[in-house]
Parts: structure tokens; sequence; C-alpha cells
């Protein structure tokens, strides 16, 4: 009696160990992210994007986990350099400006007034940086690092090169656009919009 059964545990304790033993190297990592993160080997072969990036002026992004190229922002912003007129604190100025404000054209849609306002990130004892929420200067360049102090889940898609679009080539180097080149920082929402190809029979419906 007791030997069928000790011989019924060892024949089912037999199962399971083949069982295991079969899916073990898939059981090596915790999560997919896990193994992808140990197998994934770096690109190391002849291919360069080098000819199709040429056009495109670019900064080098260095973040612990990756090195890439952004577009430059510097020489797209057209009231750059800030201290051509910035050269004496905001109070003067605002006290000089007479009718339409400086900058009248925008306006500030991004989280609530009582979040954010023009000091959250731009500071009038140094106007041609941006500045972190504890007064580290960013360069504009790289005002990805603004974003990233409230948007962590974005930037770390980003990085990874899954939120955003790349640019020029596949082969490395990665060129990718940085926030400020799809999301206005003053109102980065995008406003709601039809697809290009919708329902023209619900079209006719609604008329
Ligand atoms: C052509 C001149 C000019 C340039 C260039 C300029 N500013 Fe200004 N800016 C002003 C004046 C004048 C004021 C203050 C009076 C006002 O708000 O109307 C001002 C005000 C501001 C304010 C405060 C607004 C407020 O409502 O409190 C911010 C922030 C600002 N500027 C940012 C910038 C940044 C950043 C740049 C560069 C990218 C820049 N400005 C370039 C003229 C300029
Ligand atoms: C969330 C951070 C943030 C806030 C808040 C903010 N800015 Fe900016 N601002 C930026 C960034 C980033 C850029 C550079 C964008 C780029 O690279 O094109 C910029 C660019 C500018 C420029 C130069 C570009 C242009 O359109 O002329 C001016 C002027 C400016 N900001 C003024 C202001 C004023 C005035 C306010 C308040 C009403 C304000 N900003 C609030 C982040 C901010
Ligand atoms: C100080 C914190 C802070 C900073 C810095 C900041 N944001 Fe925001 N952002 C917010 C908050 C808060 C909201 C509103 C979130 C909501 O309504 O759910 C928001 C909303 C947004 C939205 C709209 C989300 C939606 O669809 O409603 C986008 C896009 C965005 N931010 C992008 C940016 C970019 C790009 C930058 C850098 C230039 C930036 N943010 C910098 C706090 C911040
Ligand atoms: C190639 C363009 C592009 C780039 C670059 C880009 N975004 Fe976006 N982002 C989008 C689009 C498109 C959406 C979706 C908007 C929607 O659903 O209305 C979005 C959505 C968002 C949202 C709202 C997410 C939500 O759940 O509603 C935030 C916040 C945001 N982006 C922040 C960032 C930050 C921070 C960066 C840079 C680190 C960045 N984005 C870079 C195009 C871009």
């Amino acid at each position: 009696m007791t030997t069928k059964i000790i011989g019924k545990v060892m024949a089912i304790a037999l199962c399971v160990s083949i069982l295991s033993c079969k899916g073990d190297h898939e059981h090596k990592y915790h999560t997919i992210k896990d193994k992808i993160e140990a197998e994934t080997v770096p690109y190391s072969g002849e291919l360069s994007s080098d000819v199709y990036n040429e056009t495109i002026e670019t900064v080098l992004v260095k973040e612990e986990d990756g090195t890439f190229l952004i577009p430059d922002r510097k020489s797209q912003i057209t009231s750059f350099n800030c201290t051509e007129c910035h050269s004496e604190p905001l109070k003067s100025l605002k006290e000089q400006q007479v009718g339409k404000k400086a900058h009248w054209d925008i306006k500030l849609v991004h989280a609530d007034a009582k979040t954010m306002n023009c000091a959250t990130c731009h500071t009038g004892n140094d106007m041609d940086n941006l500045h972190s929420l504890t007064d580290q200067q960013i360069d504009f360049n790289y005002s990805y690092k603004l974003c990233s102090q409230c948007h962590q889940r974005e930037f770390k898609d980003w990085k990874g090169g899954a939120h955003g679009k790349q640019l020029g080539g596949w082969a490395p180097p990665r060129v990718s656009n940085t926030c400020v080149n799809c999301h206005n920082p003053h109102a980065p929402a995008f406003e709601k919009r039809w697809p290009v190809r919708y329902n023209t029979q619900k079209v006719e419906e609604r008329k």
C-alpha cells in the first residue's frame, strides 16, 4: 500500500521536474522586459544613417540608459537670444511696456494656473536658459529635461524610442524628435480632430 503511494508520488515528481526542465530557460527572467534587456545585443555592423542624418542639425543626448541625437532648437526659436530684450529685470521691462504685452501671442494652456505660470520654466534672471523646479539651469536644446520632471512615463518611453518619432535612417546613430518638436510647451495637448479618412455614411447621417 505505502510503496504504491510512494511510487505514485515519485511518478508525479518526475513529471513535474520534466515539465519544469522544459520551460526552464524561459523562466530565467521575471518579465519579457527583463529578457529583452538581458539579451539585446547593440548593433555593431557596418550600416550607418549618417548620410540621412546629415541634413538635420543635431545635439547629443546622453542619458544613463542610452545615447542618441535630437534636433537643435536654439536655431529655430525666432525670439532667441532672449537677452536681446531681457537685459534688465522683468519688473522694469513690464513698467516700460505700454499697450500690447510683448508675448501676447503666448497663452498658457498647460495644467492650471495654480500649478504653472511662466516662472515655472523661465526666469527673469537668466532668460536665455530654462529652469527646473529646483532652479537648475536647463539649456533650450535640452528642454526635455524640463518635461521629464512631471512626465516621467512619457520621458522613459521617449528615451527607449517608443514615444515620439525617429528621424533620418534606421541604422545608428539614432535621431529622434524632441518633446517640443511635437508639443507646444505652452499648450501641449493636441486638438481633437477627425481621422483623415472617416465614415462618409456617418457624415451623411449627421447632416
Ligand atoms: C523683442 C523683445 C523681447 C524678446 C526678444 C524676448 N522678450 Fe520676453 N518680454 C519682453 C518684454 C518687453 C516683457 C515685459 C513686458 C510684457 O510682458 O509685456 C517680456 C516678458 C517676458 C516674460 C514674462 C511674461 C509675464 O507675463 O510675466 C517671460 C516669461 C518672457 N518674456 C520670456 C521670454 C523668453 C523665454 C524669450 C526668449 C526665448 C524672450 N522673452 C524674448 C520682450 C522680449
Ligand atoms: C512648461 C514650461 C514652460 C512654461 C510654463 C512657459 N514656457 Fe515659454 N518656453 C518653454 C520652452 C521649452 C520653450 C522652447 C520651445 C522650443 O524649443 O521651441 C519656450 C519658449 C518660449 C519663448 C520663445 C518662443 C516663442 O514662441 O517666441 C517665449 C517668448 C516664451 N517661451 C515665453 C513664455 C511666457 C510669456 C510664458 C508664460 C505665459 C511661458 N513662456 C511659459 C517652456 C515653458
Ligand atoms: C511642473 C510640471 C510640468 C512640467 C514641467 C510640464 N508639464 Fe505637461 N502637464 C503637467 C500637468 C499637471 C498637466 C495636466 C495633466 C492633466 O490634465 O491630466 C500637463 C499636461 C500635459 C500634456 C497634455 C496631456 C493631455 O492630453 O491632456 C502634454 C502633452 C504635456 N503636458 C507635455 C509637456 C511637455 C512637452 C513639457 C515640457 C516642455 C511639459 N509637459 C512640462 C505638468 C507639467
Ligand atoms: C513625434 C511627436 C511626439 C514627440 C517627440 C513627443 N510626443 Fe508626446 N505625444 C504625441 C502624440 C501624438 C500624443 C497623443 C496625443 C493625443 O492622444 O491626443 C502624445 C501624448 C503625450 C502626453 C499625454 C499622454 C496621455 O496619456 O494623455 C504627454 C504627457 C506627452 N505626450 C509628453 C511628451 C514628452 C514629455 C515628450 C518628450 C520626452 C514627448 N511627449 C514627445 C507626440 C509626441
